[in-house]
């Protein structure tokens, strides 16, 4: 018999579609359940309970596929229905108690529930037989382009199995062909360049490494994303984790290294959970260790849990933290691909460029080349999240605008539009003249901002931007590791400053300091973290300086979020007296009868926002006041 790896591949391979295509015509119906984090945060744990009780007491079996995310987490917990012989069907928000009625309406009277449904993956004709739509014809889903996200939310991430039967580890096997500089060269037609934020061409790097002298070479993979708002990387290990692991397979083998780290934070349990699954199935199929599939190659993985600091995102924090030691940079170069874990040459990439390996591998550099726009080719996911009608998950080319993605993807914003963030907290925040821009790396940096690892958030006018800017460096300046002068003095002082200008104190000198200290970060800094924490003050003093203005000049703001400036008032023509407000109130200072128009007490009001967020008729609102001069104090 011959034994070659390809042969020993093409069984495991064979033995899984066998398997997949007989779940895919199984006489029982399939439930696909988006259980990522997403999906759970949103019940999906309640709801699944919900599914299992149903099945018993109607005295139905179905196979119930956990999936990852497949994108609109506004629209989670999604349970999706799959009946024998029909396509499968999805249908959002499903609460325990909506669940029953779906599956016992579609189990026990063969009715689909056509208006609770809001998509279905199947043609056309299916289309016009149901009423209901295609999934991806959704307004959020029909720009994007899936390809690192192929199988979030179609495949059981428990089971490598269910990956092998979607060409999993083919790449793998296409670089086994290839030899290492086979690898490198296809790597290199593709025009990969790296997701984690710099944009770094992958191909260069990986060059770099293999030729590194060393008796051994490792290969990382960076897992850490600390950016608030960000979940791309933790989306697609909880949804299809054997894709990163083998995109490291291919690495390890083209760099020529022995042993894999994946450094992933502790508060991803569930990431954590699915790789170390993965890990252990690779092993028991041959996929992981010594000689893997007979090729002579050998290669481990190992998963290391970081704390959640978020300099340890950055490469020789990580490798540092790795080392056991506390989690701060070093000076570059060295580079890590020369002198890195353990002073032997190492390979660190992000979870995503590791993603994104077996599809190029697979379909080939020039196939990928092609995708994107010209010099950033290519998907890239995003995290779309703040005030986006459609917040979730999403991949689309690059060179798409911002417009598109904000808009068509999103969904747009309720109140209107004011700004994005891109880049998390070392990004940028831009304004609606920026809504054209393709988003690509050249593109986010002329405009001062990055594209660092694809975090989005929209903002709108509710949005005060000196806040903002306060809210992003205050998160710089609590993760700042003090190492460098310029990161730890400089964050305290431009923390301290706009929090001057967000009560109402602030002085024209003021916006000096910011511009200076910013300038000192960004050239003296000892790492990219410092370097780049000033960009969200640089950005909105670039692009939004009215405001800063009229919190400097007018002690006024706009937006009615900085508390010194504004207090709370009732619109009396609004208010129903319905007492909501009364009841959430913590600081006893609303009041009114039942039924009358209430009223607010300044002087109580403590500005939570709480009468807000509880008051349904939009009857109470911020109102900006004239800053008050603190009263001189005579000892
Ligand atoms: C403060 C800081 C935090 C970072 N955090 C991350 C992170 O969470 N994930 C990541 O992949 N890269 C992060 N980076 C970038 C990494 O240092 C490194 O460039 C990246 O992992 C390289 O992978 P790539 O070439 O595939 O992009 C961070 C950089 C800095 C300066």
């Amino acid at each position: 018999m011959n034994d070659s790896p390809i042969s020993r591949f093409n069984l495991l391979q064979r033995q899984a579609q066998k398997k997949w295509v007989a779940l895919q015509n199984s006489p029982q119906p399939l439930i696909y359940l988006g259980a990522a984090s997403c999906g759970r945060a949103a019940g999906a744990m309640l709801t699944l309970q919900a599914i299992q009780e149903t099945l018993e007491e109607i005295n139905r079996s179905a196979h119930i596929l956990q999936v990852g995310c497949i994108g609109p987490c506004y629209l989670e917990p999604l349970m999706d229905l799959q009946l024998p012989g029909l396509p499968r069907i999805s249908y959002a928000r499903v609460s325990p108690e909506k669940a029953k009625r779906i599956l016992r309406a579609a189990l026990l009277e063969g009715d689909l529930s056509p208006k609770l449904a809001i998509g279905h993956f199947g043609d056309d004709a299916f289309t016009q037989q149901s009423g209901i739509g295609r999934f991806f014809d959704l307004p959020m889903l029909k720009p994007q382009v899936r390809v690192i996200l192929r199988n979030c939310g179609f495949i059981d991430p428990q089971d490598i199995d269910q990956y092998l039967a979607q060409d999993g580890y083919a790449g793998f096997i296409q670089a086994l062909q290839k030899g290492p500089l086979g690898v490198i060269e296809e790597v290199k037609q593709s025009g990969l360049r790296g997701r984690g934020g710099a944009g770094f061409p992958t191909y260069k790097k990986w060059e770099i490494c293999r030729a590194a002298e060393g008796e051994k070479k490792f290969v990382i993979c960076n897992a850490d994303e600390g950016d608030p708002g960000a979940f791309m990387n933790r989306s697609l290990l909880e949804g299809d984790p054997h894709a990163v692991l083998e995109g490291m397979l291919i690495a390890g083998f083209a760099i020529g290294a022995q042993q894999g780290f994946v450094y992933v934070r502790a508060e991803y349990p569930l990431a954590v959970a699915r790789l170390r699954q993965a890990i252990q199935q690779m092993r028991q199929v041959g996929l992981l260790g010594e000689d893997i599939l007979g090729s002579g190659f050998s290669f481990d993985i190992e998963v290391k849990e970081g704390a959640g600091a978020f300099v340890c995102g950055e490469e020789t924090a990580l490798i540092a933290s790795l080392e056991g030691e506390r989690g701060m940079p070093r000076p570059r170069p060295p580079f890590p691909a020369e002198k890195g874990y353990r002073g032997y040459p190492t390979l660190i990439n992000n979870t995503e460029t590791f993603g994104i390996l077996p599809n190029i591998l697979r379909n080939g550099g020039q196939w990928f080349s092609q995708l994107g726009s010209p010099g950033n080719s290519g998907t890239k996911t995003f995290s779309l999240v703040g005030k986006a009608r459609h917040t979730g998950l999403i991949e689309v080319p690059l060179g798409m605008t911002l417009r598109q993605i904000v808009f068509d993807i999103g969904g747009g914003t309720i109140k209107p539009f004011k700004a994005v963030q891109t880049g998390g907290p070392l990004g940028g925040c831009l304004s609606a003249a920026h809504l054209d821009t393709p988003v690509d790396y050249e593109n986010m940096r002329a405009s001062g901002s990055i594209m660092g690892s694809g975090g989005l958030i929209v903002l709108d006018e509710s949005t005060c931007i000196v806040d903002l800017a306060r809210y992003f460096l205050t998160f710089s300046k609590s993760e700042s590791c003090g190492k460098c002068t310029p990161c730890r003095v400089g964050t305290r002082i431009l923390v301290e400053t706009l929090e001057k200008i967000a009560r109402g104190e602030g002085e024209m000198e003021d916006l000096d300091v910011l511009y200076k200290v910013a300038d000192t970060m960004q050239r003296t800094a000892l790492c990219g973290g410092g370097q780049t924490a000033p960009n969200p003050v640089l950005t909105t003093l670039k692009y939004f300086l009215n405001e800063y203005l009229t919190h400097i000049q007018g002690r006024y703001c706009p937006a009615a979020v900085c508390t010194a400036l504004f207090e709370y008032r009732i619109i009396a023509e609004k208010c129903t007296g319905c007492g909501r407000c009364v009841q959430v109130c913590s600081s006893g200072a609303v009041h009114g009868e039942k039924k009358e128009p209430h009223v607010i007490d300044v002087d109580k009001c403590i500005k939570c926002r709480a009468c807000v967020e509880a008051c349904k008729f939009d009857a109470i609102v911020g109102v900006p006041i004239s800053y008050r001069q603190p009263q001189e104090v005579t000892l």
